[in-house]
């Protein structure tokens, strides 16, 4: 579900006309739903109540304070991934003891803090991270809660990039070699074996390579522990989130063509019906990490027609937010819808155009031969499903200013982070030598 519709012609994120924020605010613009998070974290809390379980956000997807600090008010954890991770969950009002440390290439300076604050567990993802996190920890005269990511060697069926849970990955420690690290870590003296954990990918719109990898690694979580006493068994994240056709509500019927990834998505009552059988036997704590179907499709990237420049090859749509602003089609050719805030009427011509940007690349696009009803420059496009994995990958690329974001609540809004000035582009530079 989503936030998102048109009301009287214009497009709204709840109660809040985006014509409005983008004048009042320029663009590109991020527009996030705080009642979309809110209601996606309540379903997915709700679908897993019948076991004892905790819910991480896995910030990466969307680390704004204003976002962390709703779902922290909502009673999730953190799945960090780095220092700077850490730093924002406690500048949010977050606690260190409700995050879990993820990364496979964790430095001393990240371990010290973490340990210092007191993360609830290092998910460690090789030997080498282990004996370090051990020594980090010794020298510092403590013990570090520690779960090994174990890679159970399925196929997530995704992007490659996005592909986690496959022997080839750099990610965990395979599922034949696993019990040998937990009796390695066991003897290390200044590690506490707190659980396991595993990830095997994101964007997977099945339940079959998550019950397949649930299916290898439960025996193996038993037998941890009966012999280490293990406390949780976190199962990733993953779960993926319709792209395409994602305007339910008074869409004209260009939105609502078939799902052209074959109709495929996950509910988390469909991911609960079908992990929970298999967790529930253990009697553990079972944590999850989801990023993406918290907040994917509550966020949407606002941006304004410059030129329309047509060619006799092609019609190009030039707008101003760029690869920089949201880089998924270009990095993993994702499909975000486009759509006018301005509702188009009926009978306005349509035709394949590509919506590109700015950035001398070209592989600077967000949609290519895309069916477009036509538009002018000045005209406002919405890309949408831009909540996870948008604003946190952008960039300073052609020494274009990061994008505000805006949280919308009911009729309220008010700025999560301002647009960055030019005199933010070159802090901290000077002439070196
Ligand atoms: N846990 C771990 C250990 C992860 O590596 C990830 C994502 C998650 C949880 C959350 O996965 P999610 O629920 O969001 O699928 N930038 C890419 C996605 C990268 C995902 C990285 N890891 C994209 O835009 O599609």
């Amino acid at each position: 579900m989503h936030e998102f519709s048109y009301c009287d012609g214009e497009l709204y994120c709840e109660g809040v006309s985006l014509a409005r924020l983008a004048s009042e605010q320029g663009t590109p613009l991020y527009v996030y739903s705080a009642r979309t998070i809110r209601e996606h974290y309540r379903r997915l809390d709700k679908a897993l109540a019948g076991l004892d379980h905790r819910v991480c956000f896995a910030m990466k997807a969307n680390s704004n304070l204003a976002v962390l600090d709703l779902l922290a008010r909502e009673g999730a954890g953190f799945d960090i991934v780095s220092g700077g991770e850490l730093f924002r969950v406690l500048k949010a009002g977050g606690r260190a003891h409700d995050c879990t440390f993820a990364g496979v290439g964790k430095t001393r300076e990240e371990i010290e803090y973490a340990l210092e604050q007191g993360v609830y567990s290092f998910n460690v993802e090789s030997e080498p991270e282990l004996e370090f996190i051990n020594e980090v920890a010794g020298a510092a005269g403590k013990k570090a809660p520690v779960a090994l990511r174990v890679n159970p060697d399925v196929d997530a069926q995704t992007h490659k990039y996005i592909s986690t849970g496959k022997s080839h990955n750099k990610f965990g420690i395979g599922i034949d070699r696993i019990l040998g690290v937990y009796a390695e870590a066991a003897k290390l003296p200044h590690l506490q074996i707190r659980g396991i954990q595993t990830h095997i990918g994101s964007q997977i719109l099945e339940t079959k390579p998550f019950v397949e990898a649930l299916a290898k690694l439960v025996p193996i979580v038993q037998e941890l522990q009966s012999l280490y006493g293990i406390e949780f068994f976190s199962i990733g994240g993953g779960v993926g989130i319709i792209y395409r056709g994602t305007l339910e509500s008074g869409a004209p019927d260009w939105w609502e063509r078939a799902d052209e990834d074959g109709g495929k998505r996950i509910g988390f009552d469909d991911y609960a019906q079908a992990v929970v059988p298999l967790l529930k036997p253990l009697g553990l704590k079972i944590l999850l990490e989801p990023g993406r179907s918290l907040v994917g499709n509550a966020g949407v990237l606002l941006a304004t027609v410059q030129y329309v420049k047509r060619t006799p090859a092609k019609t190009f749509v030039i707008t101003d937010a760029g690869m920089n602003d949201l880089i998924r089609p270009a990095l993993y050719e994702g499909h975000h819808e486009i759509v006018p805030l301005k509702e188009p009427s009926a009978g306005v011509p349509r035709g394949p155009v590509d919506v590109v940007g700015p950035v001398c690349e070209s592989g600077d696009f967000f949609a290519q031969d895309r069916e477009l009803p036509e538009v002018a420059a000045g005209d406002r496009l919405a890309l949408l499903s831009a909540g996870a994995y948008g604003f946190v990958m952008a960039s300073n690329y052609n020494s274009r200013r990061l994008p505000a974001e805006i949280l919308v609540d009911g009729d309220k809004w008010g700025v999560a982070r301002a647009r960055q000035s030019w005199d933010d582009l070159i802090a901290g530079e000077k002439v070196a030598v």
